[in-house]
């Protein structure tokens, strides 16, 4: 069995270690631009296109992330890029949905007990206590009940906090009000105090926090985006928070990464900026994960993480 991998990230080498090891009596080897000899599977992250040029006998791509918005890119772009009959398969969790988790109820308690603007208090050195958000009406609303999505809203609602989830398809999860589908979109943000986005980015998702998703919500409500950059219209936010409409965000990912040292979301006084880091893709996990599913299409078996291209995740 030949496998290719790519990474333009730094620990290449130790992904190829490892899953040569995973992986015995594969044949693993580094994709270099002009390689187009045949491979039976290939596990990569954000590859050139060249990568896939005729690969007739490819099976199988394996994502090493949950979001195959890059790959799918492009596809769009370059129809034909991806081999016909190839599966694509992303990352399911491990080790992702934990760390989601901490980076957003985090943030959320740093919002609803006012961390943020006591911290900006201190700076002042000015002692004065403020009013504290009523934790019944501090409604967090999470775009996207996937994998990652589910978990996050889960982990919120156990603290006692209202929660709601949207989705494309409906779903019922206990303890979280869900809405599903564009019809559904106003009364899942109808006024809630915190957005949480965990949606793939898609053509159908693509600029979805906007001035008017913005302005369904509760005046001064949060915003904390996880999931990518080219869900966000940047001046939109800069614009909500000049009005109060926003009164602070979180931003893990951004358009442009990385982001721009003249950006003006660095200097933000209410936005809180993470290098794209809020879930790392852990290499022990995902290693054993990718491993596991090579096992199962050989022995003619289907996996989970199938991505529907029309669909886009
Ligand atoms: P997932 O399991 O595929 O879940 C996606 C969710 O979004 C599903 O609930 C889906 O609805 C919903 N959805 C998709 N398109 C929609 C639309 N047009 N309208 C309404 N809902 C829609 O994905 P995941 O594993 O939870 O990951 C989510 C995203 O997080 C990834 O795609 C990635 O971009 C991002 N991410 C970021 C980091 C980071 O470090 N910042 C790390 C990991 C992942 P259905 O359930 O009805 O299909
Ligand atoms: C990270 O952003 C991922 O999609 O896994």
């Amino acid at each position: 069995m030949k496998i290719l991998f790519y990474t333009p990230l730094t620990d290449a080498a130790a992904w190829l270690h490892d899953l040569t090891r995973a992986l015995p009596g594969a044949e693993l080897r580094e994709w270099q631009p002009g390689d187009t000899a045949p491979a039976d599977f290939a596990v990569v992250w954000r590859p050139p296109r060249e990568l896939f040029a005729p690969r007739a006998g490819l099976r199988a791509v394996f994502n090493m992330g949950a979001g195959v918005d890059a790959i799918l890119a492009l596809e769009r772009e370059h129809p034909g890029t991806l081999p016909r009959d190839a599966l694509l398969v992303r990352l399911e969790d491990t080790g992702m949905a934990p760390q989601m988790v901490e980076y957003t109820l985090h943030s959320v308690l740093r919002y609803l007990r006012r961390f943020d603007e006591y911290a900006a208090l201190q700076a002042q050195r000015r002692w004065q206590m403020l009013d504290p958000h009523p934790r019944e009406t501090f409604t967090v609303g999470v775009l996207g009940l996937g994998v990652l999505g589910t978990q996050v809203a889960q982990a919120i609602a156990a603290l006692g906090i209202p929660v709601r989830g949207y989705s494309r398809s409906a779903k019922q999860i206990d303890g979280i009000a869900t809405f599903a589908g564009e019809a559904q979109l106003g009364a899942f943000l109808d006024g809630a105090k915190v957005l949480v986005n965990l949606l793939p980015h898609t053509p159908d998702t693509h600029d979805v926090l906007n001035a008017r998703v913005f302005s369904q919500l509760a005046r001064g409500a949060y915003l904390i985006n996880v999931a990518r950059g080219a869900h966000l219209v940047e001046q939109d936010l800069l614009d909500a928070l000049a009005s109060g409409q926003i009164a602070a965000a979180t931003l893990d990912v951004f358009r442009e990464e990385p982001l721009r040292p003249d950006h003006l979301f660095w200097q933000h006084p209410r936005v809180t900026i993470t290098p794209h880091s809020s879930a790392l893709t852990l290499r022990e996990e995902g290693i054993a994960q990718i491993a596991e599913k090579i096992g199962a299409l050989t022995r003619g078996e289907t996996v989970g993480g199938l991505v529907d291209i029309a669909r886009g995740y």
